[in-house]
C-alpha cells in the first residue's frame, strides 16, 4: 500500500464537480485579478472567523508582512516569535523592518511558552507573532493579556490553523480574531488549500483593513495615486473561485482529521517509543498535522518510507540557529525544548480522504518498527 503524506488527488475526486465549474466561470469572465469572486472569499473568510474584514493576499508570508508592515516598525524594534515554525514567521519579521526575538516554546504542544514570553518582553518589544503551529491555537487570552498590559501588537501566524476554535471564558474563538490580525495561508497543502498560492488577513479594525487593502496595490486607494509604498500581493480570482468551492467543505474535512487523530492517538498509547500529540483541552485542534515525537525518528521515518508510508519532519532546524540569524548571537542550547522537538518530532498522513486501512496500515508500520 502507498500512502502518501498528503493526497491531493484524492481530495480533487470528491470536489470536482464543484470546483472546476467555479474555475470555468472565472476563465469565461476573463477577470483575473480581482475578480468577483476575491470579494466574495474575503467576506466569507471574515464571517467565518468572526471578524469584520477580510483582505486577500498572494501567501501567507504576505498576510504576515502586510500585518507587520502595518506596525510602522523601527529599526531596533522587536517582535517576540517562535523557534519551532516555518521560516516565513522570521522572515516576514524581518522584511517588515523588526528584529525576531526568538523564544522557548511549551513542550506539550509546541506553541510559545507564556513564561517564556514574558519573560522576553522588553522596552522595545511592538509585537507577538504567536503560531498557532500544525493546527491548535496558541494560548491567546494570556497573550492577550501580556498585549493589552504591555501595549503591543499581536499578530496571529494562522497559516495552519484555518478553522481552529479556542475556548475563551467559555466561548469558542477562530483563530484570526483575537490578534490584531490574523495571518492565513492558502498554500495548496493546507486545511484549505488553492491551486496555487495565496493568503488572506483578517481584522476587526478598519482603519488597518483599509491600509492592508492599499498595501497589497502598491500603497495606494486610487489607481496612480500612492499614499506608501506598498507591494504588489494580490490573490488572483482563480486562487479565489476555488477557495470559495472548497471553503463549505473545511468544517467537514477538518473533523475527518480530528477523527484520524483520535484513532491514531489511541493505536499509539501502548508503544513505547513515541508520544502522540498533545491538544490541549482548550483547543478544537484542526490536525493540520498529526506529529508525534518518536525515539530514532529518522531510522522511523525510513522504516515507514519503506512500507511506502509518506512522513515530514517539521521542523529539522530550528530558526534562531539557522545561518541567516547569526547576527542575533543565539547559540545552541539557548532554546532546548524548540531543540528537542526538532529532533525528535514526525509528521504522518492525516488528510481527510484517508481510508482506515490505509491509517491501520500507517500504525502497523510504527508498530513494527518498535517491536
Ligand atoms: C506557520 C507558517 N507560517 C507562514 C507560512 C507561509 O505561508 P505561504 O507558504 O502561503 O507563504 C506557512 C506556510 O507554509 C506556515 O506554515
Amino acid at each position: 500500500m502507498r500512502i502518501p503524506l498528503l493526497d491531493l488527488a484524492a481530495q480533487m475526486d470528491t470536489i470536482r464537480d464543484e470546483v472546476v465549474p467555479a474555475l470555468m466561470a472565472v476563465v469565461e469572465s476573463q477577470r483575473f485579478i480581482m475578480g468577483e469572486a476575491v470579494q466574495q472569499l474575503e467576506e466569507a473568510v471574515a464571517q467565518y472567523c468572526g471578524t469584520e474584514h477580510g483582505i486577500a493576499c498572494a501567501s501567507g508570508t504576505d498576510a504576515l508582512f502586510l500585518s507587520l508592515k502595518t506596525l510602522d516598525l523601527e529599526p531596533g524594534d522587536e517582535v517576540i516569535t517562535s523557534p519551532f515554525t516555518f521560516f516565513a514567521t522570521a522572515g516576514a519579521i524581518c522584511n517588515a523592518g523588526g528584529t525576531p526575538v526568538f523564544v522557548d516554546v511549551d513542550p506539550t504542544t509546541f506553541n510559545l511558552s507564556i513564561d517564556a514570553v514574558s519573560n522576553a518582553i522588553g522596552d522595545r518589544t511592538r509585537a507577538i507573532v504567536p503560531v498557532h503551529l500544525f493546527g491548535q491555537m496558541a494560548p491567546m487570552e494570556a497573550l492577550t493579556a501580556l498585549a493589552d498590559r504591555h501595549g503591543f501588537a499581536i499578530i496571529e501566524d494562522a497559516a495552519q490553523a484555518i478553522g481552529a476554535k479556542r475556548d475563551v471564558d467559555g466561548e469558542w474563538i477562530r483563530a484570526g480574531k483575537l490578534g490584531t490580525t490574523g495571518a492565513f495561508s492558502f498554500f495548496p497543502s493546507k486545511n484549505l488549500g488553492g491551486w496555487g498560492d495565496g493568503g488572506m488577513i483578517v481584522t476587526d479594525d478598519a482603519d488597518r483593513a483599509a491600509r492592508l487593502r492599499m498595501l497589497r496595490v502598491h500603497g495606494g486607494a486610487k489607481q496612480y495615486h500612492h499614499e506608501e509604498v506598498g507591494v504588489n500581493s494580490r490573490l488572483d480570482t482563480v486562487q479565489a473561485a476555488v477557495l470559495l468551492a472548497k471553503l463549505g467543505h473545511l468544517d467537514e474535512w477538518n473533523a475527518a482529521r480530528r477523527g484520524h487523530a483520535g484513532a491514531y492517538t489511541e493505536a499509539l498509547r501502548g508503544i513505547a517509543g513515541v508520544v502522540p500529540p498533545v491538544a490541549d483541552p482548550a483547543n478544537e485542534h484542526i490536525y493540520h498535522q498529526y506529529t508525534i515525537r518518536a525515539q530514532r525518528r529518522d531510522s522511523l521515518k525510513a522504516h515507514l518510507a519503506e512500507r511506502g508510508v509518506g512522513s515530514a519532519v517539521y521542523y529539522p532546524q530550528c530558526l534562531h540557529l539557522q545561518p541567516c540569524f547569526a547576527y542575533l548571537g543565539y547559540r545552541e542550547g539557548d532554546l532546548p525544548e524548540a531543540e528537542q522537538a526538532s529532533r525528535e518530532v514526525l509528521s504522518l498522513p492525516v488528510y481527510p480522504e484517508l481510508t482506515v486501512d490505509q491509517r491501520q496500515f500507517v500504525m502497523d508500520g510504527v508498530r513494527e518498527f518498535y517491536a
